[in-house]
This record gives structure tokens, C-alpha cells and sequence, in this order.
């Protein structure tokens, strides 16, 4: 296919959010948006410059042409949908998290092996410009062997849960970790080959309720994980708790270093020790990597290296914009999709089992492998 990727995109929050990295990328066009909201469609389809609207993701799926769809529509959504268009063979680039339910994931896996078409999950946090690094880094073997690392997403979204009830039960409403995959998809890139095979999780207690006085979910969620080689990973979800935003904090120790990202607090830096380049223990700023010319030649990787402005600017830190380089390349056969439906249930499943856990006291609970099923 050497013309232009006719995408569709359904749900007008987050999808919508896609028009300006789809501007700024050559061979993608929107061809066709959907949302069941009649009021604003119009608008939307006017600003995302699309040719065609529709009320029916079915009907877009069946008469827009599409070659592949955006699926940025509430959790719940995600795998009907997904699973509609791997039907007809249109390829899916579909928002976080993969699936609501373990059920739901082995319906996803069934319908991925028998389309024509890719599937990839949008997990835009691995393609951040530090996370990026740090996996460069990672590959070319600075950190020795990674064993623990902690990975939290910490963002009050009680108001946001307003204009967007479904929030109210599928992030907040529900105990364990019900959106883990920004934390622990830039971990698991940093931990190659590596899957979780068992999690356990807890909370603090529900600790605020709504607007209509009813209590939210446990706030503090954390789930521990141990992975196949032996690893142990510490995730924290926390979408109710009064404080400010913190939903890129990381950290990886190797056998040869260590990385702790910024905090957000005033002054506070991402900064790495590595052995080979300090035999003390000390810090340094992973800026370094990107900005000194002679180390960003050897560790920043090439797409963050000839990064656009377009690319810079792009949401999540660029990771918009690469998310959907990486599709559309998956999408002309160059290559396999960057997070497809195994990588995708890797960072999906442990936060669907780790509500499972909570629900048994804290239980360490087996994480199925996907590629077995
Ligand atoms: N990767 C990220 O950084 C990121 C950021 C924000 C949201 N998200 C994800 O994106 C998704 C959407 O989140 P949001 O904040 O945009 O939610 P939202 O509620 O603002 O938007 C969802 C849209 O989908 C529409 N919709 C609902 N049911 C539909 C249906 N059956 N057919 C067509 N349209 C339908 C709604 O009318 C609404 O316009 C969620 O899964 C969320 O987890 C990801």
C-alpha cells in the first residue's frame, strides 16, 4: 500500500487528540470519525478534518473504506470494538488498557489470530524521550541485568471523572490496578523478554467519596509483581488522592545501575548511576544523554534523535507522535506492531489479575500467559 493510511477514529476525547500527529505525518489521512454524542459530531469532524461522520461505529467500520481505526472510546469499549474491526480485517491502534476483563483479553487474543489485520495497543508512555533513553541504555547493556523497578501513576482525576462518568467505575470505582499500563509498559520495555507471571495487591482504604457522597475506590492502590526471571516490579495507581500530579514516576536498578526519574517537585531531576561511567555511587542527569552531542550520538535513540518540532510538541511527552510512527510503519508490513496483542496483554493482565487479588485479601495470584492460550 503506497497511499495514504485512511484512518477512522472513534470516540472524540482522546481521538481527537490524534489530529495535529496526524498532521504531521505524511502518508495517514482521517478519513471517517464516530461518536454517539449527535450534538458535536459535526464540529468534530470539521476540526479533525475528516471526510465523513458517523453515529454508528458499525456503519463507519462497514462503509467508510478504512484501512485501520483509533479506538479512543471508555474502557468498556475497547475490545467489542476492537474485535469489530479485526473482523473485517481493518487494522486497530487502540487506547490503554487493552481490556476490562480476563475473559475479554482471551477474546481479543482469539480475534487477533484470526484477522488479516494488525492490532496495537496506544501505550504512548514507552515512547517518552527518558523512558526512551533508559531503554537504549538498557539494550546496549549499561545497567547489567535489571531486577526491580517501581513505576507509579498518581494523578487526581475526580473532576476530570465528571465530564467522563464512565471514570467514575472503570478507574475509580474498582478496587486493585485498573490503569497500570503507563506504568508498567515503560518497565517492561526496560526488562526484555520478560513477562510478570504473578502479582499480589493492596490499598489504603477507600479514603474520599463523590459528589453524591458515595465512597470512591481504595486510594494508594499497589500491586507487587514478580516476572519470570526473577525480577520483582512495584506498581502504584492512585486516581482519587488529593495531591499533585505525578503519573511518570520510575525507577530501574540493574546490576550495573540505577535510574530514578524526576518527582515533580521544584528542582527535582531524572538521574541514572551507571558503573561504567562512575565507579563512585553519584548522580547524574539523564538530560545528559540527550544533550551532550557525543553521548546522544550513542544513546539517544534515531527517532528521538531526528525528532521533529511536530514531534516534540506532540502529547505525552512525543509520545503521541511516535506511538503512531510506529503503527503506520506496523501497518505497511515494515515491521511488527511495536506493542502488539502479547506485549499488550503483558502490560494489560497483572493490573486485571491484581483486582482479583485485592478482592482475596492481597493474595499472590498466577498472571496467564497469553501466547499459551
Ligand atoms: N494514552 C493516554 O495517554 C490516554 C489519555 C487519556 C485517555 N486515554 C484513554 O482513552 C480512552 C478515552 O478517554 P477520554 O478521556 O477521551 O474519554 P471521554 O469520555 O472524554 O471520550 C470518550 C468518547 O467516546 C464516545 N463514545 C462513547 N461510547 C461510544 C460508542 N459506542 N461509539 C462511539 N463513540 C462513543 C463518547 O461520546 C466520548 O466522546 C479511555 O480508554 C482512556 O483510558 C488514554
Amino acid at each position: 500500500m503506497t497511499r495514504k493510511i485512511k484512518l477512522g477514529i472513534v470516540g472524540c476525547g482522546r481521538g481527537s487528540s490524534f489530529k495535529g500527529v496526524c498532521d504531521a505525518l505524511d502518508d495517514i489521512e482521517i478519513q471517517a470519525v464516530c461518536d454517539i454524542k449527535e450534538d458535536a459530531l459535526e464540529k468534530n469532524r470539521v476540526s479533525l478534518g475528516a471526510q465523513e461522520a458517523y453515529l454508528d461505529y458499525d456503519e463507519m467500520l462497514d462503509k467508510a473504506g478504512l484501512d485501520a481505526v483509533l479506538i479512543g472510546t471508555p474502557m468498556p469499549l475497547h475490545v467489542p470494538q476492537s474485535m469489530a474491526a479485526l473482523e473485517r480485517d481493518i487494522h486497530v491502534l487502540c487506547e490503554v488498557p487493552a481490556a476490562v476483563s480476563v475473559q475479554e483479553c482471551k477474546a481479543l487474543v482469539r480475534a487477533c489470530t484470526s484477522s488479516k489485520a494488525i492490532y496495537m495497543m496506544a501505550e504512548n508512555y514507552i515512547y517518552m524521550r527518558p523512558n526512551r533513553i533508559v531503554t537504549e541504555l538498557v539494550r546496549q547493556g549499561l545497567f547489567g541485568t535489571p531486577y526491580y523497578a517501581e513505576g507509579e501513576y498518581i494523578h487526581d482525576v475526580k473532576d476530570y471523572a465528571l465530564k467522563t462518568p464512565w471514570r467514575r467505575h472503570w478507574q475509580m470505582g474498582i478496587d486493585g490496578i485498573t490503569y497500570g499500563t503507563h506504568s508498567l509498559g515503560p518497565i517492561l520495555q526496560w526488562m526484555p523478554g520478560d513477562r510478570v507471571v504473578k502479582v499480589c495487591c493492596e490499598a489504603a482504604g477507600s479514603r474520599q467519596t463523590d459528589t453524591e457522597g458515595k465512597p470512591y475506590g481504595q486510594a494508594a492502590g499497589t500491586m507487587l509483581c514478580k516476572t519470570a526471571r526473577n525480577a520483582l516490579i512495584k506498581i502504584r495507581v492512585d486516581l482519587v488522592s488529593d495531591r499533585p500530579h505525578a503519573g511518570t514516576n520510575y525507577q530501574l536498578q540493574g546490576t550495573d545501575g540505577c535510574y530514578e526519574s524526576s518527582r515533580g517537585g521544584p528542582g527535582d531531576k531524572d538521574k541514572i548511576w551507571l558503573r561504567s561511567r562512575d565507579q563512585h555511587y553519584c548522580w547524574r542527569e539523564l538530560s545528559l544523554f540527550s544533550d551532550v552531542p557525543e553521548l546522544a550520538g550513542k544513546y539517544l535513540p534515531a527517532d528521538w534523535r531526528g525528532a521533529s518540532e511536530a514531534a516534540r510538541r506532540a502529547g505525552h511527552g512525543g509520545g503521541d507522535y511516535f506511538e503512531l510512527v510506529d503503527f503506520i510503519k506496523a501497518v505497511r508490513g515494515k515491521c511488527p506492531p511495536a506493542i502488539g496483542i502479547h506485549e499488550a496483554m503483558d502490560m494489560t493482565l497483572p493490573g486485571l489479575i491484581s483486582q482479583q487479588s485485592i478482592a482475596e485479601d492481597g493474595r499472590w495470584i498466577d498472571v496467564p500467559d497469553s501466547r499459551a492460550w
